[in-house]
């Protein structure tokens, strides 16, 4: 049961896609005060779990800590980070008493989770204007469905972008990229995609294409026919340059975010000075969303859309107080706080509040300063390119996916949890994120495997690669000036040939759970609690997933380990993807297990009684051959196989789906 409670004048956000009538009186849980913005408190008891946050730092369960809800461009994803590039703000309480909470609130949240008072759940925002909706049900499980349904259909990304995808900030030319597609063919690593960082614009000016690609669309042809698809990335900020028509139609049109005083708002980023399309007008986001047509006419049929939350590294006006403040500086003896005064200044500048503070938006002709809003702005980047594509082509699904985001975004493209380090902790916390994102619909995502920053490791590489075998979006990215860590990059490259091709292996099992997810409103990645709710060890486990109904995965996260503990819930099958092609199925009871597992291999479990499709590895996902499939797992099981031509729009479950038996062991 779902309950709504309207406070003052909350701004539409068009997060939750089905109507509710607001409810008189108080929540059933929790006191609200009104007096100094708004705040909900909650008293947890011992044994509560608390669930949600969707893109959020530390743990599947989250209390002991604070997250805030402000979207943010930090490549620095530490353990004390408490804002990340999203804001999702749906967490469940789980215990004596079990309920779902949705704040619909697009301007900073917090959520302290028992971090004050460990105690206590503590949620406040400045101004007292939001939707709150109050979720009942039996478990957590059941409730995230209530909530699934009642924000709408996830975006169903194409069939393709379950292969392998290789990116890093750093290719240039056109030889860049082939060169790329050139090794992992010659090297016989399966792949789909190679992704375009900003190097491919002309001068990082959006929907362009730098001179260089000459006949571009032929080279994407070029491309397509080795069955490699080039995603380009598209950014927030619009160049200020006079003749680039879509700079000079913004500002004819008025369709750019504006400072308080009428003029265009300015800031910079990767072009120098930009403006930022307002997407919360309906009509500049039209405008934004039709220039994808640029790009895929050329034959392109994915983007990723980035810097959108929006990242801002300085403006005029701030970096006119900097010079200001170093005049004074200079003609002062100093003393270390003026020293470190002037250094905060500097780096200060960089998504400043401020400046967030003196930027608007139209909205039905009234202006709303941005820092009220700030959580939507990915969300309606993504969305004028979701629906951009839409009108473009009605019948075709295109790849998408943004950094930043707020929950509604789910709807219309996936994302990337941004910047993260070549570390080993960030494996888990890629693990950690995604049951999280499923609960509010953020399905087709992933992290950059290997890491963003910092150098990787080929073991760190291996290891990374072997949980993204299972995420809908696998791809290696990586930062300019780090180390290179494409796969052929490597010795023993035979390794990653391996692994990448368990992911091909796998991807009709990947490819159903995530469509049926999609379509029925369900996870595809759930904690072992949401399966297993009355064991209290499972609802302990923050390091292992169930993967759609069939399968835990349990991937290595700590370097130089031969393995590691692995709690099973119930008796599973182990299955054991070999080097040398074979698989090995090993029936394991119920209970805590020291699970061997080389750099080289990938295992999972398979639940009781159950099965999945396996099929030979291919190169690509075209060359998929689906007459090779065959079951693992239980004998006399069953599985729902769902498949479709991977690129049409026209879903349907029943149609698409069939039944497959497992057969005594064959
Ligand atoms: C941002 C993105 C990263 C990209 C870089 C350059 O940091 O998060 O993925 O490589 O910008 O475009």
């Amino acid at each position: 049961m779902i309950k709504k409670y309207t406070y003052g004048t909350p701004f539409p956000t068009e997060s939750v896609t089905e109507p509710f009538a607001a409810s008189e009186g108080m929540p059933e849980f929790g006191d609200i005060h009104l007096q100094e913005g708004f705040s909900f408190t909650y008293k947890l008891r011992d044994e509560d779990v608390v669930y949600g946050l969707g893109e959020a730092n530390r743990g599947i369960n989250k209390r002991g800590y604070q997250y805030i809800s402000n979207n943010s461009d930090n490549p620095h994803h530490h353990e004390d980070v408490y804002s990340l590039y999203a804001a999702h703000n749906f967490i469940i309480v789980s215990g004596e008493q079990t309920f779902g909470l949705y704040f619909d609130y697009p301007s900073t949240l917090t959520f302290d989770v028992g971090y004050t008072r460990s105690d206590e759940l503590h949620i406040f925002c400045e101004r007292a204007d939001l939707d709150l909706y109050v979720i009942t049900g039996e478990k957590p499980y059941d409730i995230t469905k209530q909530f699934r349904k009642m924000i709408g259909r996830s975006y169903i990304a194409p069939k393709f972008a379950f292969g392998f995808g290789q990116s890093r900030w750093g290719y240039k030319t056109p030889e860049d990229f082939v060169a790329v597609a050139e090794k992992y063919r010659e090297n016989h690593i399966p792949i789909d995609m190679v992704y375009m960082d900003i190097d491919y614009m002309d001068n990082y000016k959006d929907f362009t294409v730098n001179e260089e690609f000459r006949d571009f669309p032929q080279y994407v042809e070029n491309l397509k026919k080795d069955h490699i698809r080039l995603v380009p990335i598209i950014d927030a900020g619009v160049k200020i340059e006079e003749g680039y028509d879509v700079y000079e139609e913004g500002v004819e049109k008025n369709y750019f975010c504006k400072r308080q005083d009428g003029s265009d708002f300015v800031a910079a980023v990767w072009p120098g000075y930009t403006h930022f399309p307002d997407v919360l007008n309906p009509d500049a986001r039209k405008w934004f969303g039709e220039k994808y047509k640029r790009l895929t006419d050329a034959g392109i049929e994915g983007f990723w859309n980035d810097m959108n939350e929006p990242a801002i590294f300085f403006t005029p006006e701030g970096v006119k107080d900097v010079k200001e403040a170093m005049k004074a500086f200079i003609d002062k003896e100093e003393t270390v706080q003026d020293v470190w005064a002037i250094r905060a200044q500097v780096t200060g500048l960089a998504n400043n509040a401020e400046d967030y503070a003196s930027m608007y938006h139209n909205v039905d002709g009234k202006m709303v300063r941005h820092d009220q809003v700030h959580n939507l702005f990915g969300y309606n980047m993504t969305r004028a390119a979701g629906e951009g594509l839409r009108e473009i082509s009605p019948d075709k699904r295109c790849l998408l996916f943004s950094r930043s985001s707020y929950i509604g975004m789910h709807r219309y493209g996936g994302i990337w949890t941004g910047d993260n380090k070549s570390w080993w902790s960030h494996i888990l916390l890629n693990l950690k994120m995604l049951p999280s994102l499923n609960m509010c619909g953020f399905l087709y995502t992933g992290a950059d495997l290997g890491g963003f920053g910092c150098n990787t490791t080929r073991d760190l590489l291996l290891r990374w690669l072997a949980l993204g075998v299972f995420t809908p979006l696998m791809r290696d990215h990586s930062c300019e000036n780090t180390r290179e860590q494409e796969c052929y990059q490597f010795e023993h490259i035979e390794d990653f040939r391996h692994i990448i091709g368990v992911r091909y292996r796998l991807i009709p099992y990947i490819y159903s759970e995530y469509m049926k997810a999609a379509l029925t409103d369900d996870m595809m990645f759930k904690p072992l609690a949401f399966e297993y709710p009355e064991d209290r060890m499972a609802v302990n486990v923050e390091d292992q997933l169930m993967l759609g109904n069939e399968i835990m995965i349990a991937p290595v996260y700590t370097q130089n380990a031969i393995g590691r503990y692995v709690y099973l819930p119930e008796a599973m099958m182990l299955v054991r993807f070999c080097p040398d092609g074979k698989i090995e199925q090993t029936e394991m009871p119920k209970g805590h297990h020291f699970v061997e597992v080389p750099l080289n291999e990938v295992i999972l479990f398979i639940r009781q009684g159950k099965c999945i499709p396996l099929v030979d590895a291919a190169e690509c996902v075209d060359e998929i051959d689906m007459d090779s499939l065959q079951l693992i797992g239980y004998a006399n099981s069953t599985y729902q196989l769902y498949d479709d031509d991977g690129y049409t729009r026209a879903y349907d479950l029943e149609k698409s789906t069939v039944w497959l038996k497992k057969e005594e062991n064959k």
